[in-house]
């Protein structure tokens, strides 16, 4: 769909994007005085009918997360994940500088839904200059009265701040994200509780991602069925797609969820193909957690229920890294492997102590001194480890094991030959490092 209309990104590229008067002069703000005029269950009606799933990674339906909330409930806060942690995603980022008051539209309109007072915004710590911008964009909203107490002169009053995150991958986990709101350490909670019946200062929150929330003024201004009309039914409305690594266009680009992994790759209107002389081997499509596919593999949809019969957890963040044939694959996997093993925090065994094993393994194979049987107790440890089988507090770990898994079972021939290409003897003095 070449011919496609950018929604969520349809302010970048104009002067005074960020400020309110360029917003509202562009039709910002109308759909949250629609919104008003509805009942708060009338909203969650809409959105429900949407099926806009989450975007920040699990593909949760908003609607229905929205309405888990328990109905006798007296205060409920809503958070919003600008937590952005996922290697190499930055579709939130680019939302935030470049429209930074339709995510706070969508905001006001999900608070109001979930009969919500108050609204955080958890925004990654590295985010310096996108914090100043949303920072600006709340005080204008404040000081139109779009914020605070009784809003666009009606009985409904909201709060909202921007807490800046803690530096550390796992607060963007949606319960890590509360401790650290709350000023603890970022440890993801035991659920159930589920965050909608017993969340942030242990009243009922809903958390939902940036983009997510972007969406939700143009469900409400053009309806349902406008949004069900985008891309498949599975996978409706507007999406955002990253594409990073030695393509010619690198960078942040919408489209429905119908195009291919090939599409985003090679299209002239997004990467516009590959960087003279490169030739790509892999792709991680959906941020580093969800795996990996092979060349042959491209033609892969970027919606919510293609990636799975490749063998990936899900589009995840449909952030895409394109590794060319140059890579040696011993050093994605170490890559890979380091980062969890870095970033898990350690309150579940499993997840503590397999995520190091793997980094471990990994770094000895992409030193020379692996082993063919590493692989295998690799994919093992991989196998023992995660929400999947019930071993673990929070995703992060499933999130580990998918992109070692797949690296090793799609390229295991690569590996195992790299392993049998080793000096004689070369082991035996890395190991020595390494012990
Ligand atoms: C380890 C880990 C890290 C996560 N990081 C993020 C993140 O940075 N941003 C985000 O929106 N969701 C992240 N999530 C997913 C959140 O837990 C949660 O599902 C999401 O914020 C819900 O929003 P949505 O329903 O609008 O997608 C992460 C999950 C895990 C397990
Ligand atoms: S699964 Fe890993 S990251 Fe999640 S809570 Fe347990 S140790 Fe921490």
């Amino acid at each position: 769909m070449a011919n496609f209309e950018p929604i969520l990104l349809r302010n970048r590229g104009v002067t005074g994007s960020t400020s309110l008067k360029v917003y509202e002069s562009r039709g910002g703000y109308r759909a949250v005085r629609k919104a008003l005029k509805m009942t708060p269950d009338e909203v969650v009606e809409e959105v429900k009918k949407a099926n806009l799933r989450g975007r920040g990674g699990a593909g949760f339906p908003a609607g229905m997360k929205w309405s888990f909330l328990p109905k006798d409930r007296t205060r409920t806060l809503l958070c919003v994940n600008a937590d952005e942690s996922e290697p190499p995603t930055f579709c939130n980022r680019v939302l935030m500088e470049t429209d930074p008051h339709q995510l706070i539209e969508g905001t006001i309109i999900a608070a109001y839904a979930t009969k919500s007072q108050i609204a955080y915004i958890y925004m990654r710590v590295e985010f310096h200059e996108q914090f100043h911008i949303v920072q600006r964009a709340i005080d204008e909203a404040y000081a139109a009265g779009y914020l605070g107490t009784k809003i666009f002169g009606t009985d409904y009053s909201l709060e909202c701040y921007v807490h800046r995150g803690a530096g550390a991958y796992v607060c963007g986990e949606e319960t890590g994200l509360i401790e650290s709101l709350e000023g603890k350490r970022g440890w993801p909670r035991i659920k159930p509780p589920f965050p909608a019946v017993e969340g942030l200062f242990r009243r009922p929150t809903v958390v939902n991602n940036v983009e997510t929330l972007s969406c939700v003024p143009h469900i409400i201004e053009r309806g349902a069925a406008w949004f069900t009309g985008i891309g498949p039914p599975h996978s409706t409305g507007p999406k955002l797609f990253c594409i990073s690594g030695p393509v010619k266009k690198p960078g942040c680009y919408e489209s429905p969820m119908t195009i291919s992994v090939r599409d985003l790759l090679e299209r002239e209107d997004m990467g516009g193909g590959m960087l003279p002389g490169k030739r790509a081997k892999a792709v991680l499509p959906g941020g580093a957690s969800m795996g990996i596919i092979s060349a042959n593999e491209f033609d892969m949809k970027m919606d919510f229920e293609d990636p799975r019969k490749f063998g990936l957890l899900g589009l995840g963040t449909a952030a895409a890294v394109v590794i060319d044939d140059s890579i040696d694959m011993r050093v994605v996997l170490r890559n890979m492997a380091r980062f969890y093993g870095t970033e898990s925090c350690g309150q579940c065994t499993q997840c503590r102590e397999g995520t190091a094993w793997m980094h471990k393994m990994a770094t000895r194979i992409a030193m020379g001194a692996g082993r063919v049987e590493d692989l295998d107790v690799m994919l093992q440890t991989a196998r023992n480890m995660g929400m999947m089988p019930g071993l673990s507090i929070c995703g992060l770990p499933d999130g580990a094991t998918y992109p070692i898994e797949t690296i090793i079972k799609k390229f295991r021939g690569e590996l195992e030959s790299a392993i049998r290409a080793q000096p004689a003897g070369r082991a035996k003095r890395v190991l020595s490092v390494l012990n």
